[in-house]
Parts: structure tokens; C-alpha cells; sequence
């Protein structure tokens, strides 16, 4: 008679292939929560070019240079990811903001520099109702806080301040300094750097900068006009015009 060791019986071979079945499902449907959590994404960053056309392209920049410090950071992937989604949203809350005020093509005065302020609480309010975005939703309220505590909206500081809100200050700082606007040429990157260091300790985390500084400089000497990112498609300019 046959030995039966080798032999898989009947039931045994239906609950494997229930099992891999099942395997199948939960993969497909976290693909399919990923595609859903992206378009979400696209939208209202469509929603933000609609407003204004100039924050939409520095919000992929800022998404781009701090995934340049992230990965120079030694950030893993699935961090990568998190980092890139709440720079892309950082400020997504200037939909909120008037447009007399954001687009005034010269500098606010006090009480529109104080309405500009609620931007980052903006972007935390859109973000925080759709479970996927509440942690992006922390980062970006944080992003205009101080390493020396004078920042907002909290007056958090030094490492108290969430990582990922440190590192998108430092992207979002250093696009502004060498970005070209109408009423003012964007800094070479060197002078911006200089600038980043003289402000390391009191407004930017001393040992992020120094990373940034060294990622960035990698990228400048690959001489790449153009940028592309992980979540959002397509191809983007690193200068501002
Ligand atoms: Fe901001």
C-alpha cells in the first residue's frame, strides 16, 4: 500500500487555496485604498492650483526637498512616504486664506500677516476629518514652529517639534529664499544655504540643516532641471518662475 505522508488530503488543499484567496483580497484591497487615498490627494492639491497656482508648485518643491533631507536622513520607505504626503499638504490650509492677502504682491501688513498665520491650523482643520491624513495633518499644523520656541502656532520646541515638521520648516524656507517672485529675484542656492546656517539653532534643527545642506548640494551637482515625485505624477521645474 501507497504511503499517504506526501499526500495533501482534499479539505487541506480547499483551505490553502481559501487562504492564499483571502491573501489575495486583503492585497488587492490595500491597493485599492492606496489609489483612493492618492486621488484624495490630487484633488485638493487641484483644489490648491486652483487657488493659487504659485503655492501649488511650491508645495511638489517642498515635497521634493524634504524627501531630499529624509532620505539623507536615512528615513525608510514607508517614512519617505509620510514625509512626502504632509509636505505635499503643508499648506493646503491657503485655501482658506483670502486672496487680497495671499496673492498681495508686496509685503502684509499686521493684520494680514495675522490672517496668513492661521494657515497651518487651516490645513490641520481640512486634513484631520479623513483618517488617512491625520498624522499629515499634525505635521503640517507644526510647520512654522521654532526650534528656540518662537514659532505658531504652539511655540513648540526643539525636539518636541514632530520630525517631519522640522524637516518641511527647513523645504518650505529654503524654496521661499530661492524662489523668483515678481517683486523679488530668488537667492543662489549657496547664499540660501549660508542663510539656513545662520538661522540653524534658533529657527531650523542645527543638525537637520547640516543634512539638508549636504543633500542639496549632491543634487545641485547632478544638474537636473526638473524633479519628479513618488505620489503625484508628473514632471516638475526646481525653478520658480
Ligand atoms: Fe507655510
Amino acid at each position: 500500500m501507497a504511503k499517504k505522508d506526501n499526500v495533501i488530503s482534499l479539505p487541506h488543499l480547499v483551505s490553502g487555496l481559501a487562504m492564499l484567496n483571502l491573501t489575495k483580497e486583503v492585497e488587492d484591497l490595500k491597493s485599492v485604498r492606496k489609489d483612493i487615498l492618492e486621488m484624495s490627494v490630487r484633488a485638493l492639491l487641484k483644489a490648491l492650483e486652483c487657488k493659487d497656482d504659485y503655492t501649488f508648485g511650491h508645495s511638489m518643491r517642498v515635497a521634493f526637498y524634504s524627501l531630499q533631507l529624509g532620505k539623507e536622513y536615512g528615513l525608510s520607505d514607508e517614512q519617505l512616504y509620510d514625509l512626502e504626503l504632509a509636505a505635499l499638504f503643508h499648506d493646503i490650509g491657503k485655501i482658506g486664506v483670502p486672496d487680497s492677502v495671499l496673492l498681495k504682491p508686496a509685503r502684509l501688513d499686521e493684520d494680514e500677516f495675522l490672517k496668513m498665520k492661521k494657515h497651518p491650523e487651516l490645513s490641520a482643520e481640512i486634513l484631520k476629518g479623513f483618517a488617512p491624513f491625520e498624522e499629515a495633518a499634525k505635521f503640517a499644523k507644526h510647520h512654522h514652529e521654532r526650534y528656540d520656541g518662537r514659532g505658531y502656532p504652539d511655540g513648540m520646541a526643539g525636539e518636541d517639534i514632530p520630525l517631519y515638521s522640522r524637516i518641511i520648516l527647513i523645504a518650505d524656507t529654503f524654496d521661499a529664499m530661492t524662489s523668483t517672485r515678481p517683486y523679488r529675484k530668488g537667492l543662489p542656492y549657496e547664499v540660501a544655504f549660508e542663510e539656513l546656517r545662520e538661522f540653524a539653532g534658533s529657527q531650523f534643527d542645527p543638525n537637520l540643516v547640516e543634512f539638508f545642506i549636504k543633500a542639496m548640494e549632491r543634487d545641485q551637482a547632478q544638474n537636473q532641471p526638473t524633479f519628479a515625485l513618488g505620489i503625484i505624477e508628473g514632471e516638475f521645474k526646481k525653478d520658480a518662475a
